[in-house]
């Protein structure tokens, strides 16, 4: 199988779930229902779901509820790109190839979907029916992991640094800070996360984890390269925002080929980490080479 034909089937599955077990859009309140399903089934990469379903793959252990596990990563990624895109935020109008949520729904209900969202994920990771079989131990770590990413020294944390930093002349510490955070956390969230639900050793848990902070670091890389390269067409969302919102990236700081250079070094280096895997860590070594490689 390629690497292309991997992260489609995987898509397929991770979209299957997310259909099945999101309420439809008529249940009241319907205009909620709707609006999650808009922003959520707008197809995006779902590469950390992914990224889940790889780790846990990897480490090769029975791993109940993991689709659950999975599935919760696309439920806060959505949430984030939701409230990303807010006028007070990024105040952007394009995403996922469609209108962003606050155009067609009102940054009211873009909000209070956003919340939805993310508070949904901590329900389908506790809820018994879908993590049925899943050591109650094991349970709990999954729901720390994912509050820790996703919150104040994760992801949050890091669009709040983002958001400072604009329209100022940062370092580049600063800027690795931000990157590491704002969409670094939630990858390395994703991760542990398919790891840890596999019952993975402490040796293994720590591989991985180096693994997902250089991929989480190269994914936002080519973020800020494609922002720049890319078109609207490609990528389901504007191009060029970053400038003109005075956000300092990687190409601002070493130009659009020094920036794939690094971002080139992070992939590389995340490989090495999984040297002592053997195949069953391959979708993991082919993912990290597709974070620099994809268009989108
Ligand atoms: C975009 O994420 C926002 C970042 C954190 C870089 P993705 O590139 O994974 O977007 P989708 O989910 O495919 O739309
Ligand atoms: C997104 O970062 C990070 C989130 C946590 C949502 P960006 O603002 O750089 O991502 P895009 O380019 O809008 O997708
Ligand atoms: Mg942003
Ligand atoms: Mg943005």
């Amino acid at each position: 199988m390629t690497i292309a034909e991997y992260l489609e089937a995987k898509r397929l599955a991770v979209d299957q779930f997310l259909d099945q077990v999101t309420p439809p859009a008529v249940t009241p309140p319907a205009t909620l229902h709707e609006s999650m399903r808009y922003s959520l089934m707008a197809g995006g990469k779902r590469i950390r779901p992914i990224l889940a379903l790889a780790a846990a793959e990897a480490v090769g252990g029975e791993a109940p509820g993991l689709m659950a596990v999975a599935c919760s990563l696309e439920l806060i990624h959505t949430y984030s790109l939701i409230h990303d895109d807010l006028p007070a935020m990024d105040n952007d109008d394009f995403r996922r190839g469609k209108p962003t949520n606050h155009k067609v729904y009102g940054e009211a209900i873009a909000i209070l979907t956003g919340d939805a969202l993310l508070t949904m994920a901590f329900d389908w990771i506790s809820r018994p029916d879908l993590m049925k079989g899943c050591d109650p131990a094991r349970q709990v770590r999954l729901i720390q992991e994912l509050a820790h990413g996703a919150g104040n020294r994760g992801m949050v944390g890091g669009q709040v640094l983002d958001i400072q930093a604009e329209n100022r002349d940062i370092d580049l510490p600063a800027l690795q800070s931000i990157h590491k955070h704002k969409t670094g956390m939630l990858i390395r969230a994703a991760v542990r996360m398919g790891t840890i639900a596999a019952g993975a050793t402490d040796r293994q848990l720590d591989d991985l984890t180096g693994y997902a902070e250089d991929i989480g670091l190269a994914f936002q890389i080519a973020d800020d390269v494609l922002n720049v390269t890319g078109t609207r067409e490609e990528l389901g969302k504007n191009p060029n925002t970053d400038a003109e919102r005075g956000k300092k990236t990687y190409p601002a700081f070493y130009g659009v080929d020094g920036a794939r250079r690094l971002a080139d070094d992070c992939v590389e280096r995340a490989v090495g980490r999984l040297s002592s895997f053997g195949p069953t860590a391959d979708p993991l070594r082919d993912i990290a080479r597709y974070i620099t490689a994809r268009k989108h």
